[in-house]
């Protein structure tokens, strides 16, 4: 089984990563995968918490993760990503890869046969991440139903995607707040309306009414770098600041998938507030990776 999508799991399976991972931070038994396990993670991008929370995972569960990137493989010298992956299927027992385009995924895990293929964040997904949210807001709140995430600035990324996508099959409302006239993937909108309540709005006051979390990601995500200067003009409204976090609910918290921007789509002092949970989240990508590894390990027997 690959997880090349937040489409690819089913509200059960969520939950049973979610117990997986209950299972490890509870150390109440030991969960292990196969001995000597190894993990190739082929990255066109850059990484720090998604790259390392997957090799300690590795080497926490007694395997081994290998890192390849585009500049030092043949791929910088023009071999495809079916012919590397052939290879890399044909040495380690699962793949995580970061790729500027989801096809490319696509491709990989079609001709990696028989190894699970995780994705590490593509152009339109980061399902990994959502993972490790919906588990954070879960720590958090208690619950995951019902709860109002407001997602604030660039609505049309991969991490508000796969949020939308598997907030609402968990039951959560993600309500998107961006511009006016900059809108969202369509297919991921539709998508997570048939589970649950997803809303479009430009106005900051009528999204973050009632709101239980408030996420955001950087306004230029790796590869749109031509687009910078636009965007950051586009997004300057949409700062997650004190005064936009006043008008959600009073205890609710701030999550970022991080890198942060800070005094761009955030403040220091939102990001370093007492309502900021960002560094839970981000621990919490290495306990959840684990689950991903070892429930993906036992569907692919
Ligand atoms: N959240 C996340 O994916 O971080 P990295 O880009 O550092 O992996
Ligand atoms: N949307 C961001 C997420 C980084 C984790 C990007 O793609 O750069």
């Amino acid at each position: 089984m690959n997880l090349l999508s937040s489409d690819d799991l089913s509200r059960e399976q969520i939950n049973k990563i979610f117990s997986i991972a209950d299972h490890i931070s509870d150390g109440k038994e030991e969960l292990a995968l196969a001995d000597n396990a190894t993990m190739a993670l082929l990255f066109e991008k850059p990484s720090t918490r998604t790259r390392l929370s997957f090799e300690v995972a590795m080497a926490q569960l007694n395997g081994s993760a290998f890192y390849i990137d585009r500049h030092t493989s043949q791929l910088s010298r023009g071999e495809t990503i079916a012919d590397t992956a052939k290879v890399l299927g044909s040495y380690c027992d699962f793949i995580a890869a970061r790729l500027f385009k989801q096809s490319d995924l696509v491709e990989l895990a079609e001709n990696a046969v028989g190894v699970p293929v995780i994705n590490a964040l593509t152009d339109i997904e980061h399902p990994t991440q959502a993972l490790a949210d919906l588990y954070t807001i879960k720590e958090f709140k208690g619950s995951i139903k019902n709860m109002e995430i407001a997602f604030i600035g660039d609505i049309a990324t991969n991490t508000a995607n796969s949020l939308m996508l598997t907030a609402a099959k968990l039951g959560a409302n993600v309500t998107l707040i961006g511009p006016k006239g900059y809108m969202p993937n369509s297919t991921y909108v539709n998508k997570a309306k048939e589970y649950s309540k997803t809303r479009v709005t430009s106005s900051l006051v009528e999204g973050l009414e009632g709101a239980d979390i408030i996420y955001t990601d950087t306004y230029v995500s790796m590869g749109e770098e031509k687009y910078a200067e636009k965007r950051r003009k586009l997004f300057s409204g949409y700062q997650v600041n004190a005064k936009v976090v006043s008008m959600a609910k009073k205890d609710a918290k701030v999550m970022h998938c991080l890198m942060a921007h800070r005094g761009e789509e955030i403040t220091s002092e939102v990001l370093d507030g007492p309502q900021s949970i960002v560094w839970t989240q981000a621990r919490n990508k290495l306990l959840l990776n684990k689950a991903i590894i070892l429930f993906l390990s036992e569907n692919t027997k």
